[in-house]
């Protein structure tokens, strides 16, 4: 494995060796001193050109937790306001010596552009519309630590799937690893192309949910809508948003999840984001274990 850009490109064995490796690493993340070796000498650059809160303090904390140099940069207060492209941009990275690359980017595709122009492993920290790997193996691991197995979970993943990169990697990703994935939205927030996806799709959250052993609810992105999706928001909370009723429908050991930033009061309410059988703070912690795991098997070798 030289790159990490689609959940699609693992096979099972490489899936569950980055969440098995996470998991040796999360024990030395709960030690008072934190810091490995595995990674000195490395440097892993942060390439962001959207937003981004937790994938960009994750992949920071994970390769400074294993001693890598790294060198953050966003693409607000840089040259690309000037009009460099991400080819200039990627070459004057090239430059610097990077062993590892992570992107995020507006547009879909950036992450496999990208790996034609530089020598280090490219890491997709999220694409357009397209995909966001680390953030399903993280939910992956989430999944696996609160309930203790893959194989045969039935999740339910719903919302803003048209919109959602999240939900696109969770699927490719969680068919791999055995689990069964219903999509639940409105026939307006899903792709055309959702059928030829390996998972069921649903437009009736009510029918979905008793069955559900995970419910992942994603966040309506309001910033990527360039045309009316559903009639309001209140609406589309009325059928799709998960409330303390609804929360009442699932079976006792059932979770919510959600990749953040969320809307509350739209997609989910406070009381049940908040809920103890919310993995929510979780996942964030994951993220960075997860985040290592993937930077410790890609650039970690004695060849690199
Ligand atoms: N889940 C996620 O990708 O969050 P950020 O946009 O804050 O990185």
């Amino acid at each position: 494995m030289k790159h990490l850009i689609s959940a699609g490109d693992l096979s099972r064995d490489e899936a569950l060796l980055i969440l098995d490796t996470a998991e040796e690493l999360a024990r030395v993340s709960g030690r008072s001193i934190k810091k490995l070796p595995t990674l000195r000498g490395r440097t892993v650059v942060n390439l962001f050109f959207e937003d981004s809160t937790r994938t960009r303090i994750s992949f920071e904390a994970a390769a400074k937790r294993l001693s890598a140099d790294v060198i953050n940069f966003s693409a607000k207060g840089s040259s690309v306001s000037k009009g460099e492209s991400l080819k200039d941009t990627a070459l004057t990275l090239e430059a610097m010596g990077a062993d590892a690359v992570v992107i995020r980017h507006g547009a879909s595709g950036a992450p496999h552009r990208l790996a034609n122009w530089v020598r280090g492993s490219v890491l997709n920290a999220g694409d357009g519309t397209h995909e966001h790997p680390t953030q399903a193996l993280l939910d992956a691991f989430s999944m696996r630590q609160r309930l203790g197995r893959l194989e045969g979970l039935k999740v339910a993943i719903v919302g803003d799937i048209l919109h959602s990169r999240v939900a696109r990697s969770n699927v490719l990703l969680l068919s791999t690893l055995g689990a069964e994935v219903t999509l639940v939205a409105p026939p307006t927030l899903l792709p055309v192309s959702v059928e030829r996806w390996p998972c069921q799709v649903s437009y009736d959250l009510d029918a979905v949910l008793p069955k559900a052993d995970v419910v992942m609810m994603l966040r309506v992105q309001l910033e990527r809508m360039n045309a009316a999706y559903f009639p309001s928001a209140r609406e589309y909370s009325r059928r799709y948003g998960l409330d303390r009723d609804r929360f009442a429908k699932l079976h006792d050991d059932a979770i919510v999840m959600h990749p953040g930033p969320m809307n509350r009061g739209m997609e989910i309410s406070a009381e049940v984001a908040d809920s103890p059988r919310s993995t929510i703070v979780e996942q964030v912690g994951n993220g960075v274990t997860v985040r290592m795991a993937a930077l410790y098997l890609l650039i970690g070798g004695e060849n690199q």
